[in-house]
Formats: structure tokens, sequence, C-alpha cells
């Protein structure tokens, strides 16, 4: 039993499908279950009968929600307290209570309405930061069986926690899990310290947690990618049409790719800001590489989603009038999303991947990225040591986002990077993809969950 925010329908194009999506479409076809979660409409109020769909061994049940709770719940609480704060954005947070309590009450009704379609045995398993109290909401509706949460953004260090008005329940709600999972051991360290320092509770060994009167399993639980999916999807690339326009209008021009949701968290003003410095820099690169974003809009009802677009359009608008000649547009700009084959084949014949969020929980194109490439010419990851991806793949080149000076000269030495070197690092990073694949974070994460209840003794 899967439960999240949004919920990839069978119907849906995949162009729209974010790394959870994709994640849990996979982890839901093995093993067959139900999926429950919004159904990404907005309805005269919330609730109601869930409306099923079945395919194969999946089940969907999913809910509409009202204007109301999904502006207090999703565009308010979840995105505009919960995602600043927790990617390290004070200074964008916004703490309005209503939305806090929009935010409780969309999650008391997702508890209310999976509770009457929930089996003895069933393992639930939630997904992400708009969901944190729901194993607590289940667990006051009498629900025994094993519950699980999953983070996929990062959990800040504590002392940006406690910005967060309703910290304390916030942590406290995660204590109703049987297992939580983290990203990385950055995030883990965060929820120690809160338990610790804040909420006088204990780190035991093995990964348990005594906290609030309960105990549970807190561990790193690194999210991967379906490796040979995708580069599979890259290697037959070439028979598409998207890809072959792309090699015939890139034929003389070395192209650098970056693919993001258009997020603040992403740091895009910053890569186009590097991009910037590097071409003012590195002049001899004129006229020979470019630079394509794709960056599909994303919560644009949120005001600070609003704010980045318009930034972005005058940066590359910027960036492209000062240095564009009539055969040569530096930056590519798109504000649009993919399909995943199309973007598998922009990965490849890419040589340069450009992955530099300021902050996020793993980010999956960084892997993909890797997954892409061909073994005989890869080309080059250019990574943010702040995305949670850097912890598995130290081969790449890891920069400080922040960093333009820096940013832009790591740009330049990707570029002139020999073979030899490219396979090289190339070999390690293909390694640590595998070896934190897809399937590795979801049959651990089900392991240890089977594994509960935990007691001290553990
Ligand atoms: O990064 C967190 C996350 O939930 C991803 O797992 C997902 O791909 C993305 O955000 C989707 O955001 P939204 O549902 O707001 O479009």
């Amino acid at each position: 039993m899967v439960v999240s925010n949004r919920v990839a329908l069978p119907d849906e194009s995949s162009s729209r499908a974010g790394g959870l999506a994709v994640a849990l479409t996979e982890a839901l076809r093995h093993y067959g279950g139900l999926w429950f979660g919004w159904s990404g409409r907005i309805g005269q109020q919330s609730g109601g009968t869930p409306q099923v769909t079945q395919e194969g061994a999946v089940t969907y049940a999913t809910l509409d929600l009202s204007r109301r709770d999904h502006a207090e719940y999703y565009n308010g609480f979840a995105n505009r307290s919960l995602w600043p704060i927790f990617h390290y954005r004070i200074d964008l947070a916004d703490f309005a209570r209503e939305n806090y309590q929009g935010y409780i009450r969309v999650n008391t009704l997702f508890a209310e309405k999976l509770r009457p379609l929930l089996r003895d045995g069933d393992d639930i398993w939630v997904h992400d930061y708009h969901l944190i109290p729901l194993g607590d909401e289940l667990r006051r509706l009498g629900v025994r069986q094993r519950l699980g949460f999953f983070l996929h953004t990062p959990f800040p260090a504590m002392e940006v926690l406690l910005v967060l008005p309703n910290a304390a329940r916030i942590v406290r709600s995660l204590a109703a899990y049987d297992v939580v999972g983290f990203q990385t051991a950055t995030d883990l360290r965060g929820f120690h310290d809160h338990v610790t320092l804040e909420s006088g509770g204990e780190v035991l060994s093995n990964g348990l947690v005594r906290a609030f009167g309960r105990t549970l399993k807190a561990e790193v639980f690194p999210i991967g990618i379906d490796v040979d999916t995708l580069a599979e999807l890259a290697r037959t690339s070439p028979r598409l049409t998207a890809i072959r326009r792309l090699r015939r209008n890139f034929d003389a021009v070395r192209l650098m790719i970056g693919v993001d949701r258009l997020d603040y968290s992403k740091g895009l003003p910053e890569r186009f800001k590097s991009f910037e410095r590097f071409l003012e820099k590195y002049p001899s690169w004129h006229g020979k590489v470019s630079l394509m974003q794709i960056a599909p809009s994303s919560r644009s009802d949120v005001p600070e989603y609003m704010q980045i677009r318009q930034q972005l359009e005058s940066e590359a608008g910027h960036i492209n009038g000062r240095f564009a000649e009539f055969d040569w547009t530096p930056i590519h700009y798109l504000n649009t999303g993919y399909q995943r084959p199309t973007l598998a084949g922009f990965y490849r014949f890419s040589q340069v991947g450009v992955v530099t969020p300021l902050r996020d929980g793993m980010n999956l194109v960084a892997k993909e990225y890797v997954a892409a490439q061909n073994a005989e010419d890869p080309g080059v990851l250019v990574l943010s040591r702040f995305a949670g991806a850097a912890r598995e793949l130290t081969s790449a080149l890891l920069v400080n986002a922040y960093d333009l000076e820096g940013v832009a000269d790591t740009l330049e030495r990707a570029l002139g990077m020999p073979l030899e070197e490219r396979r090289d690092r190339w070999q390690d990073l293909m390694q640590a993809v595998r070896a934190g694949s897809l399937t590795r974070w979801r049959d651990s994460f089900l392991k240890a969950l089977q594994e509960a209840p935990y007691s001290v003794e553990g």
C-alpha cells in the first residue's frame, strides 16, 4: 500500500513523471498493490468516495481536493513552509497558521479515506513531506499495520528546522512510523539531532531511535534508478526524430544539458550566471558550446515559483543578448517537459551533464545522465555537492553551486577532459549508480519495514 500526494495514474503522460512517480510506478508494478493519493484535480469539495482505477496488479485510489484545501495544504504548508525550510531557504518560508491547519485537515482526511481500504497484514509505505502526519492520524484511527515513511527531500539541520513553528509536531509525527527513511546520512543526522537535543529521545544501536514512547528504525535508503531501462532508452534513442534533429542541429557545437523542475532549489539562475562567467573567462569556447536547459514549470500558483520563472527568462535573454551570434545561441532555455525516451537521448548526446542544485534530496537526473552515456565516449557529470547524489557519485566533478567562478572553471575542465579520464570517471560512476539502484532502494526499505515492529532489544 503506497501513499503519496501525487499519483502517476496509468493514462498520464510520462513527461510529467518526477522521480517519485517513476520510482513508485516501478515498485508497485513489481509487487502489486494499491496506490493512494490526490487525483491531481480540484473539486467542489475534498474527499468523497475514492476514484478507483485498476491496471494489472496495481489499483489506484485517488481523492479530489477542494480549492481551499489545495491552496492551504499543497501550495501553502507543503510548498511554502516545509519545502523552503527543508531546502534551507528560510528567507522564502511563510508560516501562515491557516495553511498548517489545512495541512493537518488533508492528512486527517487521507487517513479516514484510507483506513477502510486497509487489510490485515498490509504494509503501508507513505511518501514525502506532504504526508508526514498521516502515520499519526492512522494510528489515532486504530491502525496497527506496519507503517513506513520515506522522505524524498532533504531533512534540514536542526537549527534550520527549528525556524519552523511546528517543528516539534513534525518530528513527533515521524515517530508514529515503524521505519523512517532518509536519502543521506546528513538528513538522518538532522533527525537524530532533533530527537536527542530537542525531544528528549535516544538514538540506540542498529538504526533504532526511541522517542515519544515508541521505538522506530530511522535509516538511510538512497533512492536510485532503473539503470538498464534508462541505458536501453538512451542506446536506442537515435531512432527518435527529436534525437536525429538534435544531432543535426548541434553537429558543430558541444552540448551541456540541465534538466530540472523549475524550482528555486535547483540553482538555475546561479547555473546561468556561472555559464555567463564561463563565456566571459573562456572566449575561445564562443560559438563552440551551448547550454540546453530544460525546465518545465512547477507549482506555478506559488509566488516564489512565478518569480523564479521570470528571473530565469530574463537571465537567459540577457546572456543570449550579450553573447549570441547569427549562427550561435549560447543558452537554449526550454520551459517545457519531455518524455523519458527523448530525455535519455538528450543525455546521451550531451558532452556535459550540469546538475547544480543549491540543495536536493537526491537528484535522479544525475544518475540518469550517467546511465545514458556511451561507454566508448562518455560525457562528464558536473554535480553540486549539495545534491544527495554527490554522496554516491564521488567521481563526478563536484562543485559548490553557489561559487559561480568555481562552477565556470569546472565547466571548462569538463569540456576539455581527455577521453581516458572521462572513461575512468564514468566507470566509477556507473558502478555507483548500479550499486544504489531502484531495486535496492525498494527492497531494502521494504525489508526493514517487514522486520517491524521494533523493540528496544531490536
Ligand atoms: O522532490 C520532491 C518531489 O516530491 C519529487 O519526489 C517529485 O518529483 C516532485 O517533488 C514533484 O513535485 P510536485 O508534485 O509538486 O509537482
